[in-house]
Order: C-alpha cells, then structure tokens, then sequence
C-alpha cells in the first residue's frame, strides 16, 4: 500500500500533514497543500495491464474512469467506496477541421464534457467527495462560475451530504443553475464576482463547518490527473507534442502536471508534452503573471463572455506555475471574438462545447501565428465542458443565422418555400 500525505506546497515549508486533514490550507503557514505519496514500486508494464483489463470489469470502482487509476490516487483507505457516478472515460476525437483553421496542426480533442454532469469537474469532485465522506465531513459548500457547483449537488446529493454553493449573481450559466437545483443544492448568489464570491466562503467556511471543494482542495486535482492518463493510454502511451486547457481558477493544469511528473517519476513516459493554458483576454492574470514573472496581479473585474473562466484571483496559480514550468508551458490569452471563431470552427467538425472550451482552439491558432508552435504539431485540446451548458451563448451569436430558423404551418407548400430559401446558394 503506497504512503499517501499532504506536503505543503511551499519548498521552504514543507510541512507535512495527515491524509485525512481536512482544512485546505498548511497548518504552519497558510499556502495551499498538495497530496502527496511514496508509490510502492511497481511494473509500469503490469500498471497498464491491469488498467486495460479493468475497462472490461463489472466492479463499480473499476467502471469509473478515475478509479479505474487508483494506484495513481491511493489516498482511499482499502475497502473504503469511492462516491462515483462512473465520471471518466471520455472520448478522444480527431478535429481535422478546426485543427486547418487553427493553422495546420494534427488536432485531437479530449471531451471532458462527456462526464456525468458535463464538466471535467466531476473527475475532481468524485475524488474530492470521497475524501470528504472518509473525514467524516457533513456539508460541502463551493464558490463557482457554474460547473464546479452542479457537480458538488450531484455528488453531494449521492453521498447524502448537504451542498451549499456560492455563485455570482445572474452571471453563470442558466443550464448549470438549473443542474444544483435539480440536485438539491442550496443557492446562495452573491452581487459581485466569482473571486468576491469564493472569498466570501472562504472567510465563513471554517465557522460554518463546510468542506471547501473548489480545485485548492488537493483531493480535486487528484481525480483530474486521471483526463491526462487516460489521455495517453488512448494514444498507446505516445504523448502529443502539446496539451491545451483553458485557465481560470489553474486547478486542472495544476493537475495534469502533477500527473504527469508523477508518470515520469514511475517510468510510465519518456516525455511529457508541453502543456498551453490559454486565459479569455478579459480576465487573463495568469497570462500577465507568466509575461511580468512577478506576483500575480489580480484582474477586477474579469470580463469575458466565457463565464466559465471569468475568474480574475485565480488560487492556484503557484501550482499552476510550478508545472508550466516543469512542462515548458506556454501561456497565451484571446479575445472573445477568437473564442467565438474558433467554437465555430469546431462545431464544422461537429463538435460541441461550451465557450470556455473553445479557448483552447483559439489558443493554439494564435500560438501558430505567432510562429510558436510548429505546423503539423501533435496536438491534444481539452474540452472542459458540454455544449449544452451554455445555449444561450449559441442562440446569442447565431439568432441571425435566419435561414437555419424557420416556421412554417405543416403545409407543403410552405415547406417547399422554407426548403427553397434554405438550399439557395
Ligand atoms: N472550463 C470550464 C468549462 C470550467 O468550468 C472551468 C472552471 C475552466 C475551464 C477552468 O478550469 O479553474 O481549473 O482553470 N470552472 C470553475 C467552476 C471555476 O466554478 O466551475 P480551472
């Protein structure tokens, strides 16, 4: 059984911590904390076996695409049940397409949408949850820009806990309000931004009694790792030269490099793909932060019509620093219009998503632009989100598209008419 702790992520610091402390925070000096294990030793050979043999087993555990990598996550004591709704498993699709518009690159990308509540948050949350029923945690609360808060409520409302979630006031996405709803989570809109509303919570959360289950809850990036793995298992363990995901709160990025330090670490790659965090331009710290090299100076207000990423504080960008520059990451930031472009360019290969999501493509066009990134590069966007969880985007941006929206009376020729204007040109 590997030794699984939590390490503050300060170097000078370094304090360690029991597996089932439950405050976010380093007991001696407040920065954030990572989990961290001694892996028994182990064939990477008979690691992936034993991975591939799981896809065709019956056992809960093994049927969820996080689990199914626990020897990556050990932190579960053995015999204790993760709270799952067999998250993971998503597919892996080429982008032909998009990937010419982007500026010639062989463009996959990776549908964390495809995830039980339609966000890659439910890699994290399973995780996340798990750790919080084994400490004996009652209520679970977040701050959120939509995504992070439905999968709490689905989660939550599984394991029998209370959820409370703190968003901001009629700025996420109606779809994903409706989701915590539906899930019984308890609502509480706060006039102001995501960053007022995550330091609002973060302030009361102690006294309340609430678990914190945003991504500075180490246990988050521990089930996200998991998109990366399964990721390169897909490719027969051949990394892309790139791996692409939006920036906002820098938990998942965060938590792809943890992964893939921690593969490297066990022999299990030879190579590590550089990883790209691309930020809306309106709410990009981060991007200014990599630029300046100093403190991250906080954006107020964030603005982006990406709601999913409008975060101007971001918590996690130490960590997200940290891997970056183990990765040789590159860090770029695009406009809204991009974002829209570079949606529709992916919705020509058929592929949805939500705004945020569609960063990523618009991200890498730029990089090739600037020369960047190379022509024909291997390329692999994470897509962090469902195309349902924002339709009034769409409707926003193609009500004009009039010949795709027609009525007509059930009368022939009328659809005669409707078809006539419709196929013209
Ligand atoms: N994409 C989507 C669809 C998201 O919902 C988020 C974050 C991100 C990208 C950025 O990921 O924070 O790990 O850098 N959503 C959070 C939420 C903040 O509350 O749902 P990150």
């Amino acid at each position: 059984m590997a030794h699984a702790f939590l390490k503050c992520i300060d170097a000078a610091c370094g304090h360690v911590h029991p597996i089932g402390w439950t405050a976010p925070k380093c007991s001696a000096c407040g920065n954030q904390l990572d989990v961290s294990y001694e892996f028994d030793s182990a064939s990477v050979e008979e690691l992936r076996q034993c991975w591939r043999d799981r896809l065709s087993s019956d056992n809960a555990m093994d049927r969820s695409g996080v689990w199914r990598f626990r020897e990556l996550l050990p932190f579960l004591r053995p015999g204790v049940h993760p709270v799952t709704l067999c998250e993971g498993r998503t597919p892996l699709i080429e982008a032909q397409r998009a990937g010419r518009w982007a500026g010639g690159v062989r463009l996959w990308v990776k549908h964390l949408g495809a995830n039980p509540t339609g966000s890659f948050k439910d890699l994290g949350m399973t995780a996340c949850i798990s750790a919080a029923v084994a400490a004996g945690t009652r209520a679970v609360a977040c701050a959120s820009t939509g995504n992070t808060s439905s999968s709490m409520a689905a989660y939550a409302a599984r394991a029998g806990l209370s959820a409370i979630m703190f968003v901001p006031y009629q700025a996420i996405a109606v779809a994903k309000l409706a989701q915590a709803i539906e899930f019984g989570a308890g609502v509480i809109q706060v006039r102001g931004s995501f960053d007022d509303a995550f330091h609002l919570l973060d302030t009361i959360a102690a006294e309340r009694g609430l678990q914190v289950v945003n991504s500075i809850n180490p246990f988050r990036l521990e089930g996200q790792k998991t998109a990366v793995v399964e990721l390169l298992e897909q490719r027969n363990w051949r990394p892309p030269d790139y791996v692409v995901l939006p920036g906002g709160n820098l938990g998942n990025v965060s938590s792809m490099g943890k992964a893939l330090r921690e593969l490297a670490g066990l022999g299990a790659t030879d190579r590590s793909p550089h990883l790209v965090v691309v930020q809306a331009a309106g709410a990009a710290p981060f991007y200014r932060q990599w630029l300046s090299g100093g403190d991250l100076e906080p954006v107020t207000p964030p603005e982006t019509e990406a709601s999913a990423i409008r975060i101007g504080h971001p918590a996690n960008w130490r960590k997200a620093r940290r891997e970056m520059e183990w990765t040789g990451g590159l860090v770029e930031a695009v406009s809204d219009q991009d974002i829209h472009d570079a949606k529709a360019a992916l919705a020509s290969d058929g592929i949805g998503c939500e705004p945020a999501s569609a960063a990523t493509v618009a991200g890498v066009r730029k990089l090739r632009a600037q020369g960047k990134m190379p022509a024909e590069a291997d390329v692999v966007v994470f897509l962090t989100g469902h195309q349902l969880k924002d339709p009034d985007y769409i409707l926003r941006h193609n009500a004009r598209n009039d010949r795709a929206l027609v009525v007509i009376d059930p009368d022939p020729d009328e659809a005669r008419r409707a078809l006539d204007q419709m196929q013209a040109g």
